[in-house]
């Protein structure tokens, strides 16, 4: 039997219309334009401001997007799995809520991998779609990070930003295009860098931990960053040296968007040219699980049927990853 291979057949997104700039951020807290875009690269980022709104309905506006863009029956999808560390709420899982919305017969769940969470939750789809076991599934990263944002820490809250992207995955034979490798780590000893302290088991919701504002974003800024760098680097070089790609052969680079300082230095070990890197942080922040469709979304005009296109990843956890993917087809 001929191998199968998880392929992108779509694209499709959404963010909200919102704009949260640098000088609004400003006039919150003590920071500025300048800091903001010399240390992180950030001009502006989208907020869902809607009351009763959620991560869901910002992933069903990106997978309507993408349904109406690849003419798909929203019945004929087997799965959804859904990436996001901003859960509608701690149970059911997001993706549930979003196939009930979209009134699909399809199962799904979620993958929290933080930052890492679209590209390990693309590759465990990868691997569903090459056992045979779905025809049709949608990965999604969404994420409200606005929820989990402290606005009186200026250190987090110039950084994240709200938004959705979502691909739909197939199965095909020819194995020309798709999902060709990846590779994922984690280390759990790096939760004490970046975690939210409370509303989880080890520390239930209390009037204290509110009172603490221990329900928002903890990050130690220098401590992931240096993780972040190194572990980006590494893997971004070991999949392109497992895959024979160099600066030449390789067409495009995803990497997460957490800051543009790191981007620059994962190019720079790389020796990448500039217009090969996919770069949306200016003006959507750091959109956790959503980064990398984000970016796909943008540049899919882009790319050309057979780009070599590599993706890589570095989050909470720790979790870092890469993956190499041709890309399956030109949009018009
Ligand atoms: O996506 C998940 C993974 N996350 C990441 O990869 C994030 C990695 N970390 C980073 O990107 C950077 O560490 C940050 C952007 C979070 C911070 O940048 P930094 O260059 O590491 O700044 P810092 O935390 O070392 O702070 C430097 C100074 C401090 O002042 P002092 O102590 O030198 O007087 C901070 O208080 O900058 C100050 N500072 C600010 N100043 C103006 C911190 N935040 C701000 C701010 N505006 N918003």
């Amino acid at each position: 039997m001929d191998k199968i291979y998880a392929v992108i057949k779509g694209v499709g997104a959404y963010v909200p219309d919102y704009v949260l700039t640098n000088e609004e951020l400003s006039q919150m807290v003590d920071t500025s334009d300048e800091w903001i875009m010399t240390r992180i690269g950030i001009k502006e980022r989208r907020i869902l401001k809607e009351d009763g709104k959620a991560t869901s309905d910002l992933a069903v506006k990106a997978i309507e997007n993408l349904l109406q863009k690849t003419n798909t029956d929203p019945q004929e999808i087997d799965f959804v799995l859904c990436a996001t560390v901003t859960p509608d709420m701690q149970f059911p899982a997001t993706a549930n809520l979003i196939t009930h919305k979209l009134g699909m017969k399809a199962f799904g769940f979620d993958m929290n991998a933080g930052c890492s969470g679209f590209l390990f939750a693309l590759a465990n789809a990868s691997k569903w779609v090459e056992s045979g076991a779905v025809k049709k599934m949608i990965v999604v990263g969404a994420e409200k990070m606005s929820s989990i944002v402290d606005y009186t820490d200026r250190a987090v809250c110039p950084i994240f930003g709200d938004g959705a992207g979502a691909v739909l995955l197939e199965p095909d034979t020819k194995g020309d295009v798709g999902i060709m490798d990846f590779q994922l780590y984690s280390n759990g000893d790096g939760w004490k860098n970046l975690h939210q302290k409370a509303g989880g088991s080890l520390k239930p919701p209390s009037h204290e931990t509110v009172d603490a504002r221990e329900h928002y974003i903890y990050q130690e800024g220098q401590a992931v960053y240096k993780h972040a760098v190194i572990c980006m680097a590494d893997v971004t070089k070991e999949i392109c040296e497992r895959n024979g790609l160099d600066n030449n052969s390789l067409d495009w680079l995803i990497p997460h968007q957490a800051n543009k300082r790191i981007i620059d230095f994962v190019a720079q070990t790389l020796k990448l040219p500039a217009e090969k890197i996919m770069i949306n942080i200016d003006h959507f922040g750091n959109t956790t699980a959503a980064t990398l469709p984000l970016c796909m979304w943008e540049w899919e005009k882009k790319m050309k049927k057979g780009d070599n296109v590599i993706l890589s990843v570095f989050g909470a956890g720790f979790t870092w990853g890469g993956m190499y993917l041709k890309w399956a087809y030109d949009t018009k």
